[in-house]
């Protein structure tokens, strides 16, 4: 599914689930949660979306937010459908939905793990390439393991450890394989209401050979509400670190004027409502401000303008509130497997005085995209009495966004 990709036909498809209510994270739907910029989920399909290999991408999520997402990646080459009450559940709702002609594998992937490294597909690629059925990422076990006595909190005995493995996602599988072990356990009534902990488990079951690849610490999986402070340092670690992952970073620039009109403030800028003697003459809020920042990433992805997006002349988006169009803009750059890494806005006016609520106007970008307040700057001019906006005729604002794509593995 890579753009530009040279290869002819895709060898895998993929299932990635986040249909998850995360009960152990008390309820935080935690593959909604933005890390670097992007959400959780759009992280993890963003690591196979750039996989020159990968076919179709199917997306399972909670039947509450099916409308909203598919509306959000409407035009993107993304399947979504609605998921089940248990993970396997949602891995059948998955597998239903791969369309036409499919591709000889399928992986199974948790959106709450957001970053597959290259290496762990091409890994798992190569043993399906070399005969195998099943595939999953294992990864050593450190800690000693014991079997503890639930109800009375006492050791019970003690495993070995040499036996004992991590398992992750993606657990890659033969297509056909895959969907006959899912199309039994559907048949069978006994099970109905078993519980199934991972994929691999059926092929197990069914005396398959389940073949072990290296997993990554990089794959760990969001559970408790503090693996999500642990994601932001290691996320944040390994593009610091520069050694892990290559990747492209790209400046996009905007520009925006709203004329002054007749009536009294507030006005909006960069989503804050400043106090002014006058009204803004425009479609939507006329936040100048969250506008030009807006062709700003438009401008990084090379993805039109923010007129192409929201046409002024659809009557939807008379009077909108502008944050709406910034959370659309930084769901694109997600969506393209790409992060926002910083925002810079100036605005160019005589009044009002912005000094007084550029740190509000900080605050409420970092807000709205999801960014760290380190990475927004908002800075203001006056155009010393010249031009329009030294006549207090309107006001200006330009901005650049820098995004940051992951290219892959370095060496
Ligand atoms: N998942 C799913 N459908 C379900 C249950 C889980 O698609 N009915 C997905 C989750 O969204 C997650 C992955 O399967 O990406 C792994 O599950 P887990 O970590 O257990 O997530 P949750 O079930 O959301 O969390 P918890 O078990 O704490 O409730
Ligand atoms: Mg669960």
């Amino acid at each position: 599914m890579a753009a530009n990709s040279p290869s002819p036909l895709p060898t895998f498809d993929c299932v990635i689930l986040a249909a998850g209510a995360g009960r152990r994270m008390g309820g935080i739907v935690k593959q909604f949660e933005t890390v670097n910029g992007a959400e959780i989920y759009q992280h993890a399909i963003a690591a196979f979306a750039k996989h020159e290999q990968c076919g179709q991408i199917i997306l399972v999520v909670p039947q509450a937010e099916l409308a909203m997402l598919q509306q959000r990646h409407k035009g993107e080459p993304l399947t979504i459908v609605s998921g089940g009450q248990d993970r396997h559940h949602s891995v059948q709702a998955g597998l239903a939905a791969l369309a036409g002609q499919h591709a000889p594998y399928i992986a199974i992937h948790d959106a709450a793990r957001p970053f597959t490294p290259q290496k762990v597909i091409d890994d798992a690629l190569a043993a399906l390439g070399q005969g195998a059925r099943a595939v999953i990422p294992v990864l050593p076990v450190a800690d000693t393991i014991k079997v503890i006595h639930q109800d009375q909190q006492i050791v019970s005995h003690t495993l070995d450890r040499n036996q004992l493995g991590r398992v992750q996602t993606p657990q890659f599988f033969d297509a056909d394989t895959l969907q006959e072990l899912h199309h039994n356990l559907q048949m069978d009534e006994s099970r109905q209401n078993g519980i199934v902990l991972d994929d691999a488990s059926l092929a197990e079951e069914a005396g398959i050979d389940v073949a072990v690849i290296a997993g990554d610490e990089q794959l760990a999986k969001v559970t408790w509400p503090s693996d999500l402070e642990t994601l932001q340092t290691t996320h944040a670690h390994v593009l610091k670190q520069g050694q892990t992952m290559t990747a492209e970073y790209r400046t996009g620039t905007g520009f925006d004027v709203h004329r002054f009109t007749e009536g009294d403030g507030p006005i909006m800028i960069c989503g804050i409502a400043v106090p002014h003697d006058k009204a803004l003459d425009a479609h939507s809020d006329g936040d100048v401000g969250i506008h030009a920042l807006c062709d700003a990433i438009f401008g990084a992805l090379c993805d039109g303008d923010i007129g192409s997006h929201f046409p002024p002349s659809d009557d939807k988006w008379k009077d909108a509130a502008s944050d709406q169009f910034l959370r659309y803009a930084i769901d694109k750059v997600g969506s393209r497997g790409a992060r926002v890494t910083h925002i810079d806005v100036t605005i160019l006016c005589e009044l009002p005085k912005i000094g007084p609520v550029r740190d509000d106007m900080r605050a409420r970008l970092a807000e709205i995209t999801g960014l760290s307040l380190d990475r927004v700057s908002v800075k203001a001019t006056t155009t010393e009495r010249l031009g329009f906006t030294g006549r207090g005729e309107g006001i200006a604002a330009q901005a650049a966004a820098t995004i940051c794509f992951d290219t892959g593995d370095s060496a």
